[in-house]
């Protein structure tokens, strides 16, 4: 009889506690398919006596998730506890460094130690899997290691996270107030347990990190990520980029330039009739364009338990079937350290300016962007009833470069009463 896959879940949150619920409706399915029984024989959180939904009866305890690591009746660890660091990256060490597998949703330690932990998997035999890191439970991370392994990868571009999709499509859809939508993203499991790491476009960006170490073969360089968050992002900016026929999406852009990687998530406006202007809720969509394959186009929902859980299992289950491939697409001690390309490509963007509404300000406003070459191409004074007089204006393609300089000689005005919003606008 084939021995079955043992697995320890540290962590019993939203992602674990749907991991325990997937085993135990499909523990035969997945026997079938695997070829051998998928065990979970000992699991660890915090708080022993929580009361989480799901019979726990039949596994070990560990009050220390290290513990699991440790085991012997334990082949493949999966950790979703969370953190870059502290037990979470002990746990997963240990883990490797016994011979264990690993299956991670932890974004943020990869981000940060994926490189290490790659040469500790390669050296140890065994497998580090993170398909739940990225895009929720769209299996983008098997498309770009395997299914598209033959292309030379040209743009990874998309929306990545889907607490940030959800509150600014709902703002749009119900008028809520920013903060009301973040607690109910919290409330359906979707937010990180710092909910700034989402908003912040944080999140969104560990998981750009990873896809360009995929799709680049470079080292994991989050710290090269330009980020911008959403929190800026008011109601006023949603309908005004409506109006325009756009929608405003937390993006993340990477790809290859002459001067290096060029690695950004910002919140930008998209057609809002192109498939990632339509985007709704939760979801996610990654788009990857490939040398011989063209462009392919991945979408699905980005967060919660049974996304999540969906991935974390796709992962047990490749190992169940014995495939251990290298973490990030080639082997770790083969990928190249990345200059950051600060070129980036030249584009239109979306400025919202809030301004005195004193006589001469619009032409004083107009006259720094020309100064800067940037150059107008729409205008719009919305109508007001107090002293601050909200313009918006769309230009020309323009450097970002250029245009930060502009912008903070406007800011520096007397007449302007809160620093500009600048939103880049993508043509896809
Ligand atoms: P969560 O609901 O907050 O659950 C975290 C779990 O880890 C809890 O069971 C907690 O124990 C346990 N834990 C935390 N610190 C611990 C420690 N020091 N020792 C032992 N156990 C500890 O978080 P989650 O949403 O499931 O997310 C978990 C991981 O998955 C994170 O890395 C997150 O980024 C990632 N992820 C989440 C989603 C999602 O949609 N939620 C999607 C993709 C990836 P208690 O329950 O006892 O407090
Ligand atoms: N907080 C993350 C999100 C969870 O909202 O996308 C999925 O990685």
């Amino acid at each position: 009889m084939t021995k079955p896959l043992k697995i320890a879940i540290a962590g019993l949150g939203t992602v674990g506690g749907g991991i325990v619920k997937m085993v135990q409706k499909h523990g035969a399915l997945l026997e079938k398919r695997a070829g051998k029984a998928i065990e979970i024989t000992a699991v660890s959180a915090r708080s022993r006596g929580k009361d989480r939904g799901v019979d726990l009866s039949g596994y070990a305890w560990e009050d220390n998730p290290v513990a699991l690591s440790q085991r012997d009746d334990v082949d493949l660890v999966i950790e979703v506890m969370g953190g870059e660091d502290g037990p979470a990256k002990a746990c997963v060490e240990t883990a490797l460094q016994n011979g264990k597998h690993v299956v991670t949703a932890n974004k943020a330690m990869l981000a940060l130690h994926g490189q290490s932990m790659a040469e500790m998997a390669e050296n140890s035999g065994v497998a580090l899997r993170y398909e739940a890191a990225v895009a929720g439970g769209i299996p983008i991370v098997k498309a770009l290691t395997e299914g598209l392994a033959g292309n030379g990868i040209t743009r990874v571009m998309g929306v990545m996270n889907g607490t940030c999709n959800y509150i600014l499509t709902e703002m749009e859809r119900t008028g809520a107030a920013y903060a009301d939508v973040l607690k109910d993203a919290q409330a359906l499991g979707y937010a990180e347990a710092d909910p700034s790491v989402d908003v912040g476009g944080i999140d969104a960006a560990h998981k750009l990190s990873l896809l360009s170490s995929v799709a680049f073969g470079t080292k994991v360089d989050f710290a090269s990520v330009q980020i911008e968050g959403i929190e800026r992002v008011s109601l006023a900016d949603i309908k005004n980029a409506r109006d325009m026929g756009f929608s405003i999406k937390l993006l993340g852009v990477s790809r290859m330039n002459a001067d290096g990687l060029e690695q950004r998530m910002q919140p930008c406006l998209v057609p809002a009739n192109s498939p990632l202007g339509q985007l709704d809720g939760v979801s996610n969509m990654v788009v990857v364009d490939g040398d011989f394959i063209g462009q392919t186009v991945y979408q699905g929902p980005g967060a919660g338990e049974g996304p999540t859980a969906s991935a974390i299992l796709g992962d047990v289950m490749d190992i169940a079937r014995g495939l251990v491939i290298p973490v990030f697409g080639q082997p770790a001690a083969g990928l190249s350290n990345s200059e950051a390309s600060r070129a980036g490509s030249d584009a239109a963007y979306y400025l919202r300016f809030s301004l005195q509404d004193q006589a001469g300000v619009l032409a004083t406003l107009a006259t720094i962007l020309g100064n800067f070459g940037v150059s107008i191409n729409r205008m719009h004074q919305y109508s007001h009833g107090g002293q601050s007089a909200p313009l918006v204006i769309v230009t020309h393609a323009t450097s970002r470069t250029a245009l930060d300089q502009a912008l903070a000689e406007i800011s520096a005005l007397p007449a302007s009463l809160a620093a500009p919003i600048a939103l880049r606008i993508e043509t896809l």
